[in-house]
Formats: structure tokens, C-alpha cells, sequence
């Protein structure tokens, strides 16, 4: 890359930090909370926000209002024929922040202390997501152009599934179709240890209800003739795992692909410090799958996990009550190959099969997306690595992860477009916890580097797209 356009970059972020860090925390004070029907007008705030800035970037701009929240689409498309579409995605949108008494600063009031930024999003995701606005920007001011043509698409419905973007995605095909996707909603290995994303989990994520009689009753006219539809959910919840950890639902695990024999290896090699692991989720032990290392569990494994519970009387004192009902949500991480809409069919036969006569038993499945994985090799990966080893100073490592980002898979599916994930976050941030932060220096890097992957895009082979996995 030629040393001329480095240094007009660096000179524009150098010249301009102190702007592009008011505007993010303007930004970070929107509390587009998507999941709370009250946050409504802020979410749709965000989006205008967010329109606005990558007007002022340089982009042409559309907010399209969709059943959910908006969907924000900018274009740039003047770089020089044959260039490669680089299509950037992202999520403005963020989780609640309560509980907000464990919040040290309030959520929607970014605070800066020791190099971080504190606030709700500022790591998940609108601070990844400014740094693509600000290094468009960069280019467009500083020479005029950039060096490949950029969709920019930012959805407000992330954390509750991305329901309306994949639609959106189908209905616009030709429009959208890029040689590339890059995004960034993930974190780095460690401190000043880059990452390249090679997986996400997917999602099949239930609510299970059990009925028993019409209204409570009491417990010592009805107690131990009349089943108790607490006590069922509970046994329902405690046959999902059997004692080595594993999910008990027959066939769970018939699809579970292996994971290349070279990757796992590189994955065993890497600097993951497992005590410090369970010190910051603040538990005396790690627990999971037998045969499997933390790393492979997160990774590799598909998990269920119960995220909350509902039933009978919990309030002060004493209440001698049979109740009626009890419900509770629940989620499979799902690697490849796994079928979501086979696990909904396995879950259905499970339940049945450990559900007593008398109460009535209700599964839905709430949430379904695939796992994804990565093309391994490939010009896009190779000018990734190029663009993160220039300004981190360290190659980057490979690695999975455990989380999900429900519309990734799509992209490869519909546009036949390979995906990179480029995550400036860190481990421990607290994403859709309290006090979620971002670091500061990864977010300068993270403009460094995102600036620059632009041109290594077209410094590399082409086409973009590389081999398929397997
Ligand atoms: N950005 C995260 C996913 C993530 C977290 C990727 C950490 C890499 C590292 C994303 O916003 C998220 O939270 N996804 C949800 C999706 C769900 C609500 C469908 C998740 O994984 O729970
Ligand atoms: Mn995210
Ligand atoms: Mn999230």
C-alpha cells in the first residue's frame, strides 16, 4: 500500500480523533434498545443518527422502514471499473441496560475511565460499526475516492433475531450484490492479539410453557393427587443434560460436523489462559461436555442453556399454592451442520417423551439460525491479515466463537459472498451486561485498519469470493 495514502490516513484520524469521539458518543446516548416497544422512537432516532452520518461520510443514503425497525442503506459505488462491492454490515441497535444499580456511569451517558468508553453499545455494536463510517469518511475527504465500492447496511433488529433483514436481503438481491461482506461485531483474542473470526454459533431458542389446573389451588386440598406444573418444568429443564454435560435429547448431536484436524490444533496452540477465564466469569469451576477443552466447548460444541424461569409463588412469606402453570426460555447454540428446524423436531419428541399425563405441555420455537463457517482460505482473509499485522503490529489468529450473528450464513447463501469478521472488541467488555465498554486504542486501530483493508482489498488476487469450504 503506498505510503502516500498511509500517511494522508493516519494524518486524517490524527487531525480528526477528538470530532470522530464526540460523534460516537452522540451516538452512544441514543438508547435504541430494539427489544422494549417504549425505545421505539429511539431506535428510529439511532437510524436518522446513523443516515445522517454516512451523509456526512460521503455516501448516498436510504432509511427504509420495514414492520420492525429501520433498516439504513448507504452506497458509494465511484471507484474504478472493476473494482470489487464490499458490502459492510452492522447493528445499531443494543440489549436493555438494566439491571442499571450495577451500572458504575449510566448507560446512555458515555464515560471515559483508564482508556475505555463505558455505555450500552460501545463495544456491541455501535462502536465497531463507527469505526467502518469514519474510515469511509477518512478516504473520501482525504483523496477523493475509495478504492472499492462500499454498500453500507446497518440494522436496528440484531439482538432480537434479525427478523426483517433477511427479507429484506432477498427483496433487494440485486441491489445488494457484493464480492465480499465485512463486519465487525466480534472481539480480538486477547489485549494487542487481533483475531479472524472462523465460526459463529447458531440459534434455536424456545419458550416452553406447562399448564396443569386452571387457577392455582390449594396445596393441601390438591397437593399430591393434582401434578404439579412447576415440579414438571423442572424435571423437563433437568433431563435436557445427562451427568458428563452432554444434552440428553436423542440425536442432538448426529449432525455435529468436525472441525478440521489443522484448525483444531492451531486452536489448542493458542494463548488462552483458562483460570483467568473462570476468574472473569466469576464462577469456582468451569463446567461442560466431557472430552471437550473450554475452547472446544465454546467453539466447536453445540450447548443449551436455560435463560429464565417463571412459576408459582415466590414473594415474602408463605403461600401453600399449587399453581396452574410455569414457563420458562431456552436456547440451543447450534454448530455446523446442525438444523435448527431438525433440533425443534428432536426437542418436540424429547419433551413428549419426559412429560407426565396430567398437564399440558407447550414448546414453540421462538428464534432459528444457523451456524456459519468461514471460508478458510481466500484474497479476502489474506488482505484481512495484511491489514491487521500493519497496524497491530502481530499477525492475527485464527478462532472461533460461540456467540451468534443470526444473518451472517445468509449472505454467502443468497449473494455467494464470503464474510469477514474483523472484531475490535475484547474479551471481558460486558457486552449486554453491566458497564459494557470499548477500548479506546482498539477503536483508533480499528479505524487504522479498516482504512487500510480497502486498499489491500485490490492490492490482493482476485475474485474476492476464494474457495468455498467444504
Ligand atoms: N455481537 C454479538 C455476537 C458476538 C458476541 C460475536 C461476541 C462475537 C463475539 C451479537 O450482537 C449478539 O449478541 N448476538 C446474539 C444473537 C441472538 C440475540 C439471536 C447472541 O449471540 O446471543
Ligand atoms: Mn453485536
Ligand atoms: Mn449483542
Amino acid at each position: 500500500m503506498s505510503a502516500d495514502v498511509v500517511s494522508d490516513l493516519d494524518r486524517f484520524f490524527n487531525a480528526n480523533s477528538g470530532r470522530i469521539r464526540d460523534e460516537l458518543f452522540q451516538l452512544l446516548r441514543i438508547a435504541s434498545v430494539s427489544t422494549r416497544p417504549e425505545h421505539a422512537p429511539d431506535v428510529a432516532r439511532a437510524a436518522e443518527w446513523l443516515a445522517g452520518s454516512l451523509r456526512t461520510a460521503g455516501m448516498s443514503v436510504e432509511v427504509h422502514a420495514t414492520a420492525g425497525h429501520p433498516i439504513v442503506l448507504g452506497e458509494w459505488r465511484g471507484a474504478p471499473a472493476g473494482a470489487p462491492t464490499v458490502l459492510v454490515y452492522g447493528h445499531y441497535d443494543v440489549q436493555p441496560a438494566e439491571p442499571l444499580g450495577e451500572w458504575d456511569s449510566p448507560p446512555f451517558e458515555p464515560s471515559v475511565r483508564k482508556g475505555r468508553v463505558y455505555a450500552r453499545g460501545a463495544t456491541d455494536d455501535k462502536g465497531q460499526l463507527f469505526i467502518h463510517v469514519k474510515a469511509i469518511e477518512a478516504w473520501l475527504r482525504t483523496r477523493g475516492a475509495l478504492p472499492v465500492n462500499v454498500v453500507f447496511l446497518v440494522e436496528g433488529e440484531e439482538e432480537t433475531g434479525s427478523e426483517h433483514l433477511v427479507p429484506f436481503l432477498r427483496q433487494h438481491v440485486e441491489r445488494l450484490r457484493c464480492d465480499a461482506v465485512v463486519v465487525s461485531d466480534s472481539a480480538m483474542f486477547a489485549p494487542g492479539l487481533p483475531a479472524l473470526l472462523t465460526s459463529l454459533r447458531g440459534m434455536a431458542y424456545f419458550r416452553i410453557a406447562v399448564a396443569g389446573p386452571d387457577t392455582d389451588l390449594h396445596s393441601g386440598s390438591y397437593g399430591g393427587a393434582v401434578v404439579n406444573p412447576v415440579t414438571v418444568l423442572a424435571r423437563i429443564l433437568a433431563s435436557l443434560h445427562d451427568e458428563d454435560g452432554r444434552v440428553a435429547v436423542a440425536g442432538f448431536y448426529d449432525r455435529c460436523r468436525e472441525w478440521p484436524a489443522e484448525l483444531r490444533q492451531q486452536v489448542a496452540g493458542l494463548p488462552f489462559d483458562e483460570d483467568a477465564f473462570r476468574d472473569e466469569a466469576a464462577v469456582p469451576e468451569l463446567g461442560g461436555e466431557a472430552g471437550y477443552s473450554t475452547l472446544e466447548r465454546l467453539w466447536m460444541r453445540p450447548a443449551c442453556d436455560v435463560h429464565g424461569i417463571i412459576g408459582g409463588y415466590t414473594g415474602a412469606g408463605t403461600k401453600t399454592v399449587l399453581p396452574a402453570r410455569a414457563s420458562a426460555s431456552l436456547s440451543c447454540r447450534l454448530v455446523a451442520d446442525q438444523d435448527p428446524a431438525e433440533i425443534d423436531r428432536l426437542f418436540r419428541a424429547h419433551v413428549q417423551r419426559v412429560a407426565p399425563p396430567g398437564v399440558r405441555v407447550r414448546l414453540d420455537l421462538v428464534h432459528a439460525s444457523p451456524a456459519w463457517q468461514a471460508r478458510l482460505e481466500g484474497p479476502l482473509l489474506a488482505a484481512a491479515r495484511r491489514a491487521l499485522a500493519a497496524t497491530f503490529e502481530r499477525e492475527p489468529v485464527l478462532v472461533g466463537e460461540g456467540a451468534s450473528i443470526p444473518v451472517i450464513g445468509d449472505f454467502d447463501r443468497i449473494f455467494g459472498a464470503p464474510v469477514l469478521l474483523l472484531g475490535f472488541g475484547l474479551p471481558g467488555e460486558n457486552a449486554h451486561g453491566p458497564n459494557e465498554w470499548l477500548d479506546l486504542g482498539n477503536f483508533e486501530r480499528g479505524l487504522r485498519t479498516v482504512a487500510r483493508l480497502w486498499a489491500e482489498l485490490v492490492a490482493g488476487d482476485f475474485p474476492l469470493t476464494g474457495p468455498r469450504s467444504p
